[in-house]
């Protein structure tokens, strides 16, 4: 099939916290020829695109404008990170339910550009909106994905480098599934420089009691959001960069190995639900779902995972 992008156009939906810092990030990296701001309030998105274009004289060549939906119909990778906040009183499901019909709009949109586009959802919650947003367009899966436990991975690579005394490039380490309450570490696909965690922890020796370590380091990055959303408000830095890195990947066709949020199907014994297990990433989307073996109590959570997130579409129908 013939594709009509124009090379390495990304476009953000959603100009607040993270689309920004996306934005920045992914400019001073040098990995997009463009890139497109969309918002629901326009003069906001002028006001965010303008300030970031501004740095122009100090990124690598790459143009930043605002833009209309028009511009989804040549871009790459349409990056969504819209949404609506908690309003006071407001319960979890109707914010849920609002995010839904702001995500299903926004698709439409794309859809009616004929757009040949990987669209990645941040929006949270990011295994539900993806869902969604696959449902809604009708497109293959691989080409609608959603940020997954990619952040949830950094987190925990992050607290295992600063335990372990080790370079974070020397940790491979995952969460996975819901991203949200049910998430877990895949302690059978940790490995430090190669060495599976378990036979990591007896070599290094340096803590005592490694099993309570891990349950520590496990509840840290599951509280991470909840720790910075108490201190700031938000969270924008690290996800961000997780989004440059699966963008990335995706515009360079590096095939990397990232638990994005994608449709099962079958794989690990699991069916009709978008959750953060490990994907081949690359030009047009997740490519293949890695069906690692995964242990049995990573099994039962990972299953537990999907049958929340299948509790919350559920609801959405009704
Ligand atoms: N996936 C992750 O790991 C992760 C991490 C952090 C935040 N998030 C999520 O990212 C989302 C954005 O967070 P934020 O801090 O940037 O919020 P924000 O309020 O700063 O920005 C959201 C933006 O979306 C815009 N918007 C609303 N409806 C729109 C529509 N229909 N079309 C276009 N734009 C629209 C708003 O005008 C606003 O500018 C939230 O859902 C948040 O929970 C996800």
């Amino acid at each position: 099939m013939e594709l009509n992008w124009k090379s390495r156009k990304v476009v953000v939906v959603g100009a607040g916290a993270v689309g920004s810092t996306f934005a920045y990030a992914l400019a001073q990296k040098g990995l997009a020829e463009e890139i497109i701001l969309i918002d629901a309030s326009h003069d906001f998105a002028e006001g965010q695109a303008l300030d970031l274009a501004h740095g122009l004289p100090y990124y690598p060549s790459v143009q930043i404008r605002v833009g209309q939906s028009q511009d989804y119909a040549d871009a790459q990778v349409i990056v969504i990170t819209a949404g609506a906040k908690q309003a006071p009183g407001e319960s979890r499901l109707a914010l849920v339910k609002k995010n839904a019909a702001i995500l299903a709009s926004i698709v439409d949109e794309i859809v009616a550009q004929e757009s040949q586009a990987v669209i990645l959802v941040a929006s949270n919650p990011v295994d539900i909106l993806t869902y969604v947003a696959l449902k809604r367009s009708g497109w293959p899966k691989g080409r609608v994905i959603g940020s997954g436990t990619v952040l949830d991975s950094a987190r925990f690579r992050y607290l295992l480098s600063q335990h372990c005394g080790v370079d974070v490039g020397n940790v491979h380490a995952y969460f996975l599934g819901e991203h949200g309450d049910s998430e877990f570490p895949a302690w059978s696909m940790t490995h430090i420089a190669g060495v599976a965690m378990d036979d990591y922890c007896p070599l290094c020796n340096k803590c005592q009691a490694w099993q309570y370590e891990r349950e520590k380091i496990t509840q840290a990055v599951k509280d991470s959001a909840y720790h910075i959303i108490n201190y700031k408000g938000a969270t924008y830095f690290a996800i961000g960069m997780a989004l440059v890195r699966i963008v990335g990947t995706i515009l360079q066709d590096q095939r990397s190995v990232l638990p994005v949020s994608t449709l099962l199907d079958g794989e690990y014994g699991l069916q009709d639900v978008c959750l953060g297990v490990p994907c081949v990433v690359g030009q047009g989307g997740a490519r293949q779902i890695v069906a690692a073996p995964l242990l049995p109590d990573e099994k039962t959570a990972l299953s537990k995972s999907a049958s929340i997130l299948q509790d919350v579409l559920k609801q959405l129908e009704e």
